[in-house]
């Protein structure tokens, strides 16, 4: 059987008995959808339930007060998912005169609704061909058919949706939609899936290839790491000290200036920024702070500081990596671009 068809199955025996199910009621679906998204489906029902008790219709909930609304939203929490609602049930009320859309091209363009919520309601009101697409399905979809590429990612995303179009097309949009989540939220769950139950096991890429744990993929969004870089600027007549950067870090084989690099920036670590410049410049050196950049790298961020350096004694030996050189020989030293500007701005002044 295929893949659409034992889901389908599975849902008509399986399915819990939820009041929404039983409608082609765009409001009434619009509704449990919206609630549906802040919370889980215990949690929403009383709330649906109140709504609907106090506003049978469109019209109804378009003549409220956000009070009113706010008032029977409390304690789902993101409150502006609440008030929204009531934006779109009073555009609902004035451009299509309380007849809520049921089409997938009108829904898209509401207010609070996106591709998902208008999928589900105009495939569960008017058995439109949209596939619905939340975590559940996307899950579902991962595992059985093996895909590994990330679901949050552009590439993911254009991949199940091409699949997820291609499973929906020959089946019943209202049931099929319904029956993919559903199947997600109680047999093919997140953590601890019931395999051993499941009637695709057998077929299951993430089951026989032992990856029901690792699959769906979810591509971590990097953390980015902050940096502190003070740049002692050391003028002896025309010539200037330079560093040639270690490999292993950013702008490797580049040319920069001496650098104190701090865990935050130099007043909060002045300790450590002191402690560090008296080492290699010696008790007597002053500084004085020049100019301050933010630079952004794809995974870091550099606050960078520029100081003028004076009345230091050298600790250190001059090498390959530190050296005297003139302002026109460091011209035709690469640079990374906060030297470069640096040094204009420097030189203008
Ligand atoms: N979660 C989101 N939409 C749902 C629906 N229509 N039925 C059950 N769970 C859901």
């Amino acid at each position: 059987m295929a893949f659409q068809t034992e889901i389908v199955k599975w849902y008509l025996n399986n399915k819990r008995d939820l009041p929404w199910r039983g409608t082609n009621d765009a409001y009434v679906i619009w509704l449990s959808e919206i609630i549906l998204q802040q919370t889980r489906v215990e949690q929403g029902l009383p709330y649906f339930n109140r709504f609907l008790e106090s506003y049978p219709t469109i019209t109804a909930f378009a003549a409220a007060t956000e009070t009113q609304i706010l008032k029977l939203w409390q304690g789902l929490g993101y409150y502006s998912r609440g008030r929204n609602m009531l934006y779109t049930a009073k555009q609902i009320q004035e451009l299509y005169d309380g007849k809520f859309p049921t089409s997938y091209s009108e829904l898209i363009k509401l207010k609070g609704i996106g591709d998902y919520t208008a999928a589900a309601i105009s495939s569960f009101s008017s058995n439109e061909m949209k596939p619905v697409l939340d975590g559940n399905v996307f899950r579902v979809l991962a595992r059985y058919f093996g895909i590994e590429t990330p679901i949050n990612s552009t590439s993911g995303k254009k991949q199940f949706i091409e699949l997820a179009q291609s499973l929906i097309l020959g089946q019943e949009p209202s049931v099929y939609n319904q029956a993919i989540m559903e199947f997600g939220a109680l047999q093919c769950k997140p953590k601890s899936p019931s395999c051993a139950t499941c009637p695709i096991q057998s077929d299951c890429f993430a089951r026989k290839n032992d990856l029901v744990n690792v699959l769906p993929v979810k591509e971590k969004k990097l953390k980015k790491r902050t940096r502190y870089f003070n740049y002692l600027v050391c003028v002896n007549g025309d010539e200037i000290l330079v560093n040639k950067r270690n490999p292993g870090d950013i702008w490797q084989e580049l040319y920069d200036f001496p650098l104190i690099e701090t865990d935050d920036n130099y007043l909060e670590a002045q300790e450590q920024f002191l402690t560090m410049l008296k080492n290699n410049f010696g008790n007597t050196c002053t500084v004085t702070p020049l100019e301050q950049k933010k630079h952004l790298l794809t995974h870091q961020t550099i606050y960078v500081q520029f100081f003028a350096l004076d009345n230091y004694i050298i600790n250190f030996n001059q090498n390959a990596e530190i050296k005297w050189v003139s302002l026109s020989e460091l011209d035709e030293l690469p640079q990374p671009k906060v030297i470069t500007n640096f040094i204009s701005s420097y030189s203008v002044n």
